[in-house]
């Protein structure tokens, strides 16, 4: 242990501090696996005041410090790789209190999403935001990234549902920002500004979370669209008609890659594209309206096949089509993009885009998914065996400045919800101005004097 480890844990004796090899290998990174994990330790406070003396510590002795959570990112901002102290939050996971007045939750940011949707249930209540890796992620992380997933497009992002964050800065201060309050028009909203800053400001504490009421009854349907352009007209249908929670899509290449990995097919035949809804179905009338809205599309020619699931268990069964898509792409290492534009661009972005690919990618597996009713595309690119990873990622990025001058003339953002981290840090300045990113630079500086949190991740 070195001689600033070891004043730490004189200062902190009942600090959990690991130095042991698994921890550091565990600790130091996330679902990118691009990086070689090299944390210094990694620290596990109980409490506000341990983290304040942390920070306190890293400061004189000039520490870098990793924020960690459930480490389920896919842009290397949990990545540990240049001899930080990872603070992990997996013992500050608490709830901590429940107002049912206000209809809040305060919690600690280590509680995975899951807990605290199953927390929100147990008040009656709901926590919307919602992904597929609810089990594993912490809300921390969810508001480093101001994580969206599959129901923004009813419910908005993370940043919605925070209605209080406490904050140590790098200072070691503690900042109360919003304190849960509904309207508070006093100066700027420090709060927001933390959401979605990837850890790069400070360190989250505590969160007091909005929650909602429950949803109606929903049911799910699945698409199978022939045409790439078809996707937003059938979009465009079902919103006018249906009451939509979600509205996703996927392509013939992620049915193949997610049904490879257990999940049932949903029809007989093959399409290249597919949508799955989920729309509120309080009672038959309901149905009957999404039968309609299935044949007015079918009748247009933008859908060729459709099914409604007809239980709860058969609506997972559909979900998991789109849901499994990530895990079942992870053992071929995907290059992944995640970005974003208006919804009313993407029929024109997408056929440029599909032009792009086809002259930078000939022979490589491109999966295409996401929250396109939200302007939200996922492409993960599929390593092929035999191609060496720096070979790989470097004609990969090089298609990233592609798409990002791509969006660049459409006003759209190279990250959507993954956040930017190391993987799309060379790319920031697609989407921000240099002006912008200075403001940013600026922004830091004043809360992290020290340049302590989260280095050399979303900008240098
Ligand atoms: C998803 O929506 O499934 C993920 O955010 C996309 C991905 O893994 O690239
Ligand atoms: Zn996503």
């Amino acid at each position: 242990m070195t001689a600033a480890l070891a004043e730490l844990a004189a200062q902190l004796p009942h600090l959990d501090l690991r130095t042991d090899a698994v921890d550091l290998e565990h600790y130091g990174r996330d679902w990118t696996r691009r990086w070689t994990p090299a944390p210094l330790a990694i620290a596990l406070p109980t409490g506000i005041a341990d983290v304040q003396a942390i920070v306190r510590w890293a400061r004189r002795h000039g520490v870098g410090l990793v924020p960690s959570g459930g480490r389920t990112g896919l842009s290397g901002g949990a990545v540990a790789a240049r001899g930080e102290l990872v603070v992990a939050f997996d013992r500050m996971n608490r709830v901590l209190s429940f107002d049912a007045v206000d209809r809040t939750l305060t919690v600690e940011p280590g509680l995975p999403l899951e807990a605290l949707q199953s927390a929100a249930r147990g008040h009656g209540l709901f926590y919307p935001v919602d992904f597929a890796a609810r089990g594993s992620c912490s809300i921390g992380g969810n508001i480093a990234t101001n994580a969206g997933g599959i129901r923004v497009i009813r419910y908005g992002n993370t940043r919605e549902w925070i209605a209080g964050l406490k904050l140590v800065d790098g200072n070691g201060d503690l900042l109360d920002l919003n304190r849960g309050l509904i309207k508070n028009s006093s100066g700027y909203d420090l709060r927001h500004l933390v959401i979605g800053a990837e850890g790069t400001l400070g360190l989250v504490v505590e969160a007091t979370i909005r929650l909602t009421d429950p949803p109606p009854p929903s049911n799910v349907m699945v698409f199978a669209v022939p045409r790439m352009d078809a996707l937003m007209k059938v979009f465009d249908a079902c919103r006018r008609r249906l009451s939509l929670g979600a509205f996703e899509f996927f392509t013939d290449r992620a049915l193949h890659h997610v049904v490879a990995h257990g999940a049932q097919r949903p029809f007989e035949g093959d399409s290249p594209y597919y949508v799955i809804t989920e729309f509120d179905a309080a009672d038959e009338a309901d149905q009957a309206t999404a039968l309609e809205v299935f044949e007015d599309c079918a009748g247009q020619g933008w859908v060729d096949d459709g099914v409604l699931s007809q239980s709860d268990a058969q609506a997972a069964a559909l979900w998991r089509l789109r849901e499994g898509i990530t895990e079942s792409l992870a053992p071929h290492r995907p290059y992944k993009n995640d970005i974003s534009m208006r919804i009313s661009v993407i029929p024109e972005f997408m056929r440029e885009m599909a032009a792009v690919f086809a002259h930078e990618y000939p022979h490589f597996d491109v999966v295409w998914f996401g929250h396109i009713g939200d302007g939200n595309l996922h492409i993960n690119v599929l390593r092929p065996p035999g191609l060496d990873d720096a070979a790989f990622v470097s004609q990969c990025d090089h298609v990233t400045e592609l798409l990002g001058a791509l969006l660049q003339r459409v006003g759209g953002s190279i990250s959507a919800e993954h956040g930017i981290g190391l993987v799309k840090k060379p790319h920031l300045g697609s989407t921000r101005s240099a002006a912008e990113i200075d403001v940013m630079r600026g922004i830091k500086r004043v809360l992290d004097p020290g340049g302590l949190f989260n280095q050399g991740k979303l900008f240098d």
